[in-house]
C-alpha cells in the first residue's frame, strides 16, 4: 500500500537554500497580495485525528480556496508572470503594481505577449487566472486522459485557450516548450531542467507563501515550529520550495518526505538509489492523483530535496482515498481531492498499522510531533470526489 525511501544522500542542518528565506521573498507576498482575490488561507487543527495517531498535532494548510481557484498553484503562476512581463518591459519589480500594468502603455504591450505551458490542471488554471489578471493570453496544454472538468476550470480561471492532447505529461512538456521556441511564446512551465531555471525558479518561490501564512498561523495557535513536513510531489517543485523555506526558517530541520503516487514516483525512486542524481519514474501513469502524475523530477527541486529529505514515500491510490474520506468527515468537513488529500491518508496508514512502526520510528514520531500537511487542492473532479466519498 505505501512504501518509503530513505535518502542515503547527506542531510544537511543549516543549508542556505537562496531565495527562499522570509525576506528574500517578501516581494513574492507584496505581489500576490495585490490580486483582489488574495486572502490567506485556513491552518485547520485535526484535533481527534492527532489524539488518534498520539501525535501532539496534526495542522493542514486548506489550499482549496487560494484566489477562488480550488488549488494552491496560482501562487507560483500569478508571481511568474508578474516577473516576466517586468522583465520583458525593462520595469523594476520591487516598485511596479498590477494597477501600473493596466495603463498605457504597459497594456497594450502586454496584450501582445503569449504564455504557454502544459498542465495536469492546478497549474494551468493559475497560468490562465494570471493571464486574465495581467491581459495577456495563455496557451495551455494538457496529457492524454484529462478529465473535461478540469479543462474547463482552466478556461474560466481567466484567459486560456486549453488544449487537451494525447502525449504523456512529460512528453507534453517537451514539446510544449518546443512550440513556445517556435512561435516566440513565454514558456512558464513549473519544472526546471538545464538551461530552464529562472521561471521555474519564481514558481517556486511563489508556494513559499503557503508556508510562511502556515508558520505565522502555527505560531499564533501556540505551536512553535513543525516537527514533520509531508510533501505531495509531482515534479517536486512545491515540495522543494516549501523544504527550502522550512531549511532556512526553522532553528532545526524537521523530517521531511516526499509523498507521491507509486505509479509515477520519481523522487521516491531517486531516493532508492540515492546517488545524488535524479531518476525519472517507471510506473504506469495510472493513477487518480492527477496532479501528481508527473515521472520526471524538476531539477531545481531535486538539489534542494536530496539535501534536506529524510526520503519519499511512494503511495497506491487507496491512500489518498483513505486521506479524502479523512477529511471529509472531520468535525470541520474539509474538501480535499485527489492530490491534495494524500499526505494525510499516508499519515493515517503509517501511524496506525504496526507493520510500519520501525519506519514511524527512523521518523522520529512520537507524542511531541506536530506535523505539517498541506491540502494542495478542493474537489477538482467533483464527480469523482463524490464517488470515493460516498
Ligand atoms: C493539487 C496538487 N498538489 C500537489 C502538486 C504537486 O506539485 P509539484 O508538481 O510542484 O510537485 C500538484 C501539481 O500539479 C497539484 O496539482
Amino acid at each position: 500500500m505505501i512504501q518509503f525511501a530513505e535518502n542515503r544522500c547527506k542531510i544537511q542542518q543549516g543549508v542556505s537554500f537562496e531565495g527562499f528565506t522570509y525576506p528574500e521573498t517578501a516581494l513574492v507576498r507584496k505581489v500576490q497580495q495585490m490580486v483582489p482575490s488574495y486572502a490567506p488561507t485556513s491552518l485547520v487543527s485535526l484535533k481527534s485525528f492527532a489524539e488518534r495517531l498520539g501525535v501532539r498535532a496534526v495542522l493542514l494548510k486548506d489550499e482549496s480556496s487560494r484566489f477562488g481557484l480550488n488549488a494552491f498553484k496560482g501562487l507560483g503562476g500569478i508571481y511568474a508572470m508578474f516577473r516576466v512581463i517586468c522583465r520583458e518591459l525593462g520595469l523594476d519589480p520591487e516598485i511596479t503594481t498590477i494597477e501600473m500594468l493596466q495603463e498605457p502603455p504597459y497594456i497594450e504591450r502586454i496584450r501582445q505577449m503569449v504564455f504557454a505551458t502544459t498542465t495536469d490542471g492546478n497549474h494551468g488554471k493559475g497560468v490562465s487566472f494570471a493571464a486574465g489578471v495581467f491581459g495577456c493570453k495563455a496557451f495551455v496544454f494538457m496529457p492524454a486522459g484529462t478529465v473535461k472538468v478540469r479543462a474547463r476550470a482552466i478556461r474560466d480561471a481567466g484567459n486560456a485557450e486549453v488544449s487537451i492532447t494525447g502525449m504523456h505529461y512529460d512528453e507534453c512538456v517537451a514539446w510544449t516548450a518546443q512550440q513556445a521556441r517556435q512561435n516566440g511564446w513565454h514558456l512558464i512551465q513549473d519544472t526546471s531542467w538545464s538551461g530552464y531555471e529562472e521561471i521555474p525558479g519564481w514558481i517556486m518561490q511563489g508556494y513559499t507563501t503557503m508556508y510562511y501564512e502556515a508558520l505565522q498561523q502555527m505560531r499564533e495557535m501556540g505551536y512553535d515550529v513543525p516537527t514533520h513536513l509531508f510533501l505531495q510531489a509531482g515534479v517536486g517543485s512545491m515540495a522543494g520550495a516549501v523544504a527550502a523555506a522550512a531549511s532556512v526558517s526553522l532553528p532545526e530541520l524537521p523530517v521531511i518526505a516526499t509523498v507521491e503516487s507509486s505509479e509515477a514516483a520519481c523522487f521516491y525512486d531517486s531516493f532508492r538509489v540515492s546517488d545524488g542524481s535524479p531518476r525519472a519514474a517507471h510506473g504506469s501513469e495510472k493513477t487518480i492523483m492527477a496532479g501528481l502524475n508527473c515521472s520526471v523530477p524538476c531539477t531545481l527541486a531535486w538539489e534542494i530535496l536530496k539535501k534536506c529529505a529524510a526520503g519519499g514515500f511512494a503511495c497506491k491510490d487507496f491512500v489518498t482515498c483513505e486521506g479524502m474520506r479523512l477529511l471529509a468527515s472531520d468535525p470541520q468537513k474539509i474538501v480535499s481531492g485527489e492530490s491534495g488529500a494524500v499526505t494525510a491518508g499516508l499519515l493515517k496508514v503509517l501511524l496506525t498499522e504496526p507493520k510500519y512502526e520501525s519506519i514511524c520510528r527512523n521518523l522520529k514520531f512520537n507524542r511531541n510531533s506536530v506535523v505539517l500537511l498541506f491540502s494542495t487542492e478542493g474537489d477538482t473532479d467533483p464527480e469523482n470526489y463524490r464517488r470515493i466519498i460516498g
